[in-house]
């Protein structure tokens, strides 16, 4: 059986959840600090016309995050705009006035001494903080969750950070990173909020802005009918949801979140809409190592429950098909390296289009000929094994 399960939120009538942290004005200030980096430049919007026509839709973009920082992923975009904003307010200045070369000078880091940050991540988080914290000349310690990539581990590694792979999954290693960050007054820089923990969650979300900002103005006078966007803790897809309800308003595209049947928090929360967050536990074991959160992120969802459409659950091997069919382009059109986190979007929507058993969910999502789909290729190739083993030996092809 497929396991392809959506729910539409039957939303309260009252006040919506105000996007004035996520609107355009934010979003420019984000990507003015991000432009301060020596490593900026504008990620590609991929149009992919031929795939478009196979599959009888009117056209697709892919926003290609592969390409960002050379780090092949979007996430440093938070971490960095977050740990900005620890060291601005630090050092007493606005965000405004601290460019990358201020941040990383000798004199910044003899106003703040030495600072050791921290995180749990499932790879692309941890790299981006240890990535910032070693630009910094400062230290990072990164936990991972059980079973994470060899190849992620080393690269968290490579940018001299204290990192190691533990025992516990994702949820967990953020409840010790935090517990680790009181104890020795370590600064925790976590992609998720709870109560008393929003300050940094919240600018993590904002530097997440600076991708839907440039992917607003790629698109130029285009606008997308549909959205497509994953979600881990849901932190991301609040960002780019967030933005684009704020510059569309009540015209915006219709929204599909998405997350892996394993770790489907965010879909069961939706799914129950009683006015809780509903947690998914255990293992986790998704091949989109991204997205394998059990606990959303309560300021994200505050957003998604007002501005998003549909949720969707889905199986691993539409995550795998998305990567083959990124990997492969038609005829001209580009080929585009897609990590299984990144892939889940145009694998559900092939599905969608071309298998008659889903006619009700291409009926739900009001799916057609005209339609301009929008996803975030939010990584690349960044566990190279399971990349090779999807494309070389068909793993996952089958249903699971
Ligand atoms: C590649 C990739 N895509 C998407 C996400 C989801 O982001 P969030 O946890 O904010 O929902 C992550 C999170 O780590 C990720 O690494």
């Amino acid at each position: 059986m497929n396991n392809i399960k959506s729910v539409k939120f039957n939303r309260k009538i009252g006040k919506k959840a105000s996007l004035d942290f996520l609107n355009k004005e934010i979003a420019s200030k984000a990507r003015e600090f991000h432009k301060s980096f020596n490593q900026y430049k504008e990620t590609p919007l991929t149009t992919l016309g031929n795939l478009a026509d196979e599959i009888g839709v009117s056209n697709i973009f892919v926003k290609d995050e592969s390409h960002r920082f050379n780090l092949n992923a979007f996430k440093v975009l938070g971490c960095s705009y977050a740990i900005g904003n620890y060291m601005a307010d630090k050092i007493g200045v606005h965000i405004d006035e601290l460019s990358y070369e201020k941040m990383i000078s000798d004199d910044v880091k003899a106003k703040t001494g030495d600072i050791t940050f921290v995180t749990a991540t499932d790879g692309n988080h941890g790299r981006g903080v240890a990535w910032t914290a070693n630009k910094l000349n400062q230290k990072s310690v990164v936990y991972m969750p059980k079973g994470s990539a060899q190849n992620r581990l080393d690269n968290i590694k490579a940018e001299g950070s204290e990192a190691t792979i533990t025992e516990m999954n994702y949820d967990e290693a953020v409840g010790y990173a935090n517990e680790i960050a009181e104890k020795n007054d370590w600064v925790l820089i976590q992609d998720t909020a709870w109560e008393g923990y929003n300050e940094i969650p919240t600018w993590i979300m904002q530097g997440y802005t600076t991708m839907a900002l440039e992917t607003y103005e790629q698109l130029g006078d285009t606008k997308p009918t549909h959205i497509f966007i994953q979600a881990g803790v849901g932190s991301l897809a609040a960002s780019i949801q967030g933005f684009f309800a704020s510059v569309y308003g009540e015209h915006r595209p219709i929204t599909t979140i998405v997350e892996p049947n394993k770790a489907d928090c965010i879909y069961k929360t939706a799914k129950k809409n009683d006015g809780e967050i509903h947690f998914v536990t255990g293992d986790m074991d998704t091949i989109m190592a991204g997205l394998a959160c059990g606990e959303p992120n309560p300021i994200a969802w505050n957003v998604l429950k007002d501005y998003s459409d549909n949720f969707i659950s889905t199986p691993d091997y539409l995550s795998a098909k998305g990567v083959r069919v990124l990997a492969n382009p038609l005829k001209d059109d580009k080929k585009i390296i897609s990590g299984e986190s990144g892939s889940i979007g145009i694998g559900l929507l092939v599905e969608i289009m071309q298998k008659d058993e889903l006619k009700w969910l291409k009926d739900e999502l009001k799916l057609d000929k005209n339609s301009k789909v929008l996803f975030f290729n939010t990584e690349g190739d960044t566990d190279q094994e399971n990349y090779k083993k999807i494309l070389w030996d068909g793993e996952y092809s089958r249903i699971s």
